[in-house]
């Protein structure tokens, strides 16, 4: 100790709140990822928002990141800011917390980190990586990543771990530390860019006194708010601290260690934020062992896939839908893959809930079906899609998709539905009921399947079954080492034939054709309305009559992955598989 900084008396009202950043707090977040001028952007800056948090009146809470996909879970959970722990992101670059990484790879870590987010930042800067003139260098570059402040501790660098022999780590030099945070201070463009300062006196074994004279030094240099570091597993030090610290200036705490302290106590003490500063890269260490073993054991994914996030959960994470967007607007592209969703009945089974709408536009996970399904196709570069609607149609009108109207849906049957948009057939296309979820890569393999006419076969046969299954025998089952072999397709039917033999599976509502399978459904479809029966007639009559008239219909097998919408109780899992649970 070779400080002699006066103790000051500073007189700031007790967590006084008077920054109209405050009403930001609460507010929803904007999505992130969108590229947009923040010039004229009237919403407070991330570090008003930031400094907002740790003068509210209320204790607040920020949870760790470690890196952009970590600090968009922690966003989306709905926490206003994100601690950027030293601790996790050594620990996510597989280096240890002690100024292993060295302080730009940190900060192009934050840069990813605050581009993903709209919640304030604040980054666990260690000892700010040198002197007062790192110090300085280290705000501006974070300004310039909009990181809304960094907390220093008073220890010398390189620093280690607070709890690795956190007794034996030296201190730094008051003085040292207080010309540290005016440097910090005097290079902030932002007013409200925040330095807190860490005081790790009760860490080293120094004492309450040597804490609370640190604190109120630090205060003094201009630190926005102090944080005072505990290792006990009981909250006893930093309540006495907090209670001898008088709400001098915002008071921050890191509960790592009291964890099981009730939340209540923090509240009681007076403090300002809390920090959960490390629970997302723990969280994803225990996921992965787990995961990495079971792989390892059974030399298989399917015991583990219902166990992980969907892959489409990780593309909704990335913002895969704002580059979609972006590319309807930016991109013209070549003329691909068409889409066609029959969408033209009413869904009697769903009763009162197609009072009103057709089946195609019932809400699942929040969405209408219909959205869901050419979300989906659209994230496979599917992008010229029709839908042909007939009951209530006018609800279905979607602004990223054609609209077709069967007027006679009542009297139609599928295949009639089907025909309407005979004008619309093209080379590269897929017909697909519009009562469909589906995993997106069911899209993608389709479409890399080769075959004049591809119709997509779950052989799961296992899976709850609603509404009227349409088994699918195909000319060998499916035994999972198939992916992608030539299969074909000898009959849909709706009950099981036991004189053909087991199904192989069923179809799941979806097929698609290249020119020549064009040409067999121009023709199936007008061979067809021959029949008097023509207008009661389904898809798989028509692709009955294909496999009849001897064409391959090529069979691309899948297992799960799928579901349709035909009864109340498909609405529940539905819900379930749109939000990536099943
Ligand atoms: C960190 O998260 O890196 C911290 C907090 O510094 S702690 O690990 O609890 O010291
Ligand atoms: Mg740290």
């Amino acid at each position: 100790m070779n400080s002699n900084t006066p103790a000051q008396t500073v007189n700031a009202p007790a967590r006084a709140v008077n920054n109209p950043a405050q009403a930001a707090v609460a507010s929803v977040a904007p999505a992130a990822h969108t590229i947009r001028d923040t010039t004229d952007d009237p919403k407070p800056s991330k570090a008003a928002r930031l400094r907002a948090l740790l003068q509210s009146p209320r204790l607040e809470f920020i949870l760790e990141a470690h890196n952009g996909l970590s600090a968009t879970i922690v966003e989306r959970a709905g926490f206003q800011g994100i601690w950027a722990s030293g601790l996790a992101l050594s620990a996510q670059f597989g280096v240890r917390d002690s100024n292993e990484a060295s302080w730009t790879q940190v900060v192009d870590m934050l840069e990813f980190m605050s581009d993903a987010t709209s919640v304030p930042i604040l980054l666990d800067g260690d000892t700010g990586y040198g002197n007062f003139n790192n110090m300085r260098r280290l705000v501006r570059k974070l300004e310039q990543r909009a990181i809304a402040g960094v907390c220093i501790e008073d220890k010398q660098f390189p620093k280690t771990n607070s709890f690795i022999d956190g007794e034996k780590q030296p201190l730094a030099d008051i003085d040292e530390f207080c010309g540290k945070i005016k440097a910090g201070k005097d290079s902030q463009r932002d007013d409200d860019f925040c330095i807190v300062a860490r005081i790790e006196a009760l860490i080293a074994g120094w004492g309450m006194d040597e804490a609370l004279r640190r604190a109120e030094a630090f205060h003094g240099a201009g630190a926005d708010a102090v944080l005072i570091h505990s290792k006990l597993s009981r909250p006893d030090e930093i309540v006495e601290f907090a209670r001898r610290w008088e709400q001098r200036c915002p008071l921050v705490i890191v509960p790592t260690k009291y964890y099981s302290a009730p939340t209540e106590v923090f509240r009681k003490a007076g403090i300002s934020l809390a920090i959960w500063a490390n629970h997302m890269i723990r969280a994803s260490i225990a996921s992965m062992e787990r995961i990495s073993a079971q792989i390892m054991e059974e030399e298989s994914l399917t015991g583990i896939e219902d166990q992980v996030a969907a892959v489409e959960h990780v593309f909704a994470l990335q913002g895969a839908d704002e580059l979609s967007r972006a590319q309807d607007r930016y991109l013209r592209r070549a003329a691909s893959t068409q889409a066609l969703v029959l969408a033209a009945s009413r869904g009697n089974n769903l009763y009162e809930l197609t009072e009103e709408r057709p089946k195609a536009m019932i809400k699942v996970g929040g969405a209408p079906l219909i959205r869901h399904l050419v979300n989906e196709l659209r994230r496979q570069s599917v992008h010229a899609v029709t839908v042909i609607a007939g009951y209530q149609a006018e609800k279905l009108r979607g602004d990223d998709y054609d609209l077709l109207v069967n007027e006679q849906y009542e009297d139609s049957g599928e295949l009639a539905t089907l025909a309407c948009a005979a004008e619309q057939f093209s080379d590269d296309m897929i017909v697909t009921y519009g009562d469909l979820l589906f995993r997106g890569y069911i899209v993608r393999d389709l479409l890399e399947c080769p075959g004049d006419l591809v119709a997509v076969v779950d052989s799961a046969l296992d899976a709850p079954i609603s509404g009227t299954p349409d088994y699918a025998y195909c000319s060998r089952l499916d035994d999972r080492s198939l992916f992608m072999a030539d299969t074909t397709l000898k009959f849909i039917a709706e009950k099981k034939k036991l004189d053909i033999g087991e199904p192989a599976g069923r179809w799941i509502g979806m097929f698609k054709v290249n020119a020549v399978g064009r040409g067999w459904l121009e023709r199936g479809i007008a061979e067809l309305r021959q029949r008097e029966d023509y207008m009661r007639l389904s898809i798989p009559d028509l692709l009955n009559h294909l496999v009849e008239s001897g064409r391959a219909i090529r069979v691309h097998y899948i297992s799960g992955h799928w579901l349709d919408v035909n009864t109340l109780d498909d609405l529940g899992r539905a819900a379930d598989f749109a939000h990536g649970r099943s």
